[in-house]
């Protein structure tokens, strides 16, 4: 097993704070922090208790880990600063925490030997110095090159009480499409409930007292049943006419906003959109129904769903 006593950032944003006092908090060492802007390494170096880089090549020859927690679209920049730096690479690990990206960005790493992994926390960290906190709670994709150190990295975030995922560089996009479907659009639709509610005449704050409850019972069902079983509602009941009614009633919010005086905000959506996304949406929970009550025939509601041109 390979020994995890320097590791170097490269790049001291939420993501490098987070992980470095993860990693500190857990036994590993860390050489420190090279950054664009200096003193954002400084405070990354003082929050782990680390050293403050101002090369590049410093940084690099005294890690044998290099995590590049720089945004996405710097990931590769930072890499070809790496070949160019002109510190011999070879033997050490080169990691990235990007959810969509794999290890092949990182191009020519078998020609210098560096062992390239891209490590990633299923986990949205949005604070530099708290997060950290709350980061046994993630689970860890690993995907990259079999061998020694992803073991060594693998039973390492294992014994920090995380679970590990290894995931294959050609599914990473999908991977993230997942993460960002339950995450991101967990915020848009529960955007367009709180906008639905409003336009009935809720303040923003007693339409979020509302949802609130709604959308924690939802998720507790889901965890504690499983999705299929957690599914109640029209769809589920096969209740056509509710269903008909609330596409007519979305697809009329506009044209009755017009009509209604005083109806102070505008819909997050126009009608057409929020008329296709719940049709959409529909069409998926009416999966889920027929998976629980095969017997029921969901005709009359794929109809009333259909997409028309
Ligand atoms: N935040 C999340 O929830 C989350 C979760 C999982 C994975 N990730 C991944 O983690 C990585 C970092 O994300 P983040 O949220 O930590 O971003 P961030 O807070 O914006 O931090 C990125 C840091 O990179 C530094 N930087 C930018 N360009 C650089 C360059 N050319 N050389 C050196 N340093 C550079 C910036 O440093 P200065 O401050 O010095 O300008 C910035 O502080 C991304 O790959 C992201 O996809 C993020």
């Amino acid at each position: 097993m390979k020994r995890l006593d320097n590791i170097g950032f490269i790049g001291a944003g939420k993501v490098g704070f987070t992980l470095g006092k993860y990693f500190i908090k857990h036994g590993a060492g860390l050489s420190g922090y090279y950054s664009k802007n200096a003193s954002s390494a400084k405070d990354a170096a003082e929050f782990t208790g680390s050293r403050q880089y101002g090369r590049l090549e410093e940084l690099v020859a005294s890690s044998d880990v290099l995590f590049l927690t720089v945004p996405d679209n710097s990931i590769r920049l930072v890499w070809d600063e790496l070949l160019a730096c002109g510190v011999n690479l070879s033997g050490k690990l080169i990691c990235h925490a990007s959810g969509s990206l794999s290890s092949e960005i990182f191009n020519e790493a078998d020609q210098c030997e560096v062992t390239a992994l891209s490590l990633h926390p299923l986990f949205a960290i949005s604070d530099k110095y708290r997060s950290f906190e709350q980061l046994h709670k993630a689970v860890f994709t690993i995907e990259g090159e079999p061998g020694e150190w992803r073991d060594t990295m693998r039973n390492f975030i294992e014994g920090c009480g995380n679970t590990v995922e290894l995931i294959a560089a050609k599914d990473k996009p999908l991977y993230h499409a997942a993460a960002v479907v339950a995450s991101n659009f967990l915020v848009g639709l529960s955007y367009l409930s709180s906008s639905l509610l409003e336009y009935c005449g809720f303040s923003e704050e007693s339409a979020k007292r509302a949802l609130l409850p709604l959308m924690e019972g939802s998720l507790k069902n889901v965890i504690s049943q499983g999705t299929i079983a957690a599914l109640t509602g029209p769809v589920e009941r096969n209740d056509c006419e509710t269903v008909r009614k609330h596409i007519r009633a979305l697809s009329e919010m506009e044209k009755n906003k017009v009509e209604q005086a005083g109806v102070k905000e505008e819909p997050v959506l126009n009608s057409q959109e929020a008329v296709l996304l719940y049709q959409s949406m529909t069409r998926l929970l009416m999966e889920i129904g027929h998976s629980k009550h095969k017997e029921t025939d969901y005709r009359l509601m794929e109809d009333i769903v259909k997409l028309r041109t």
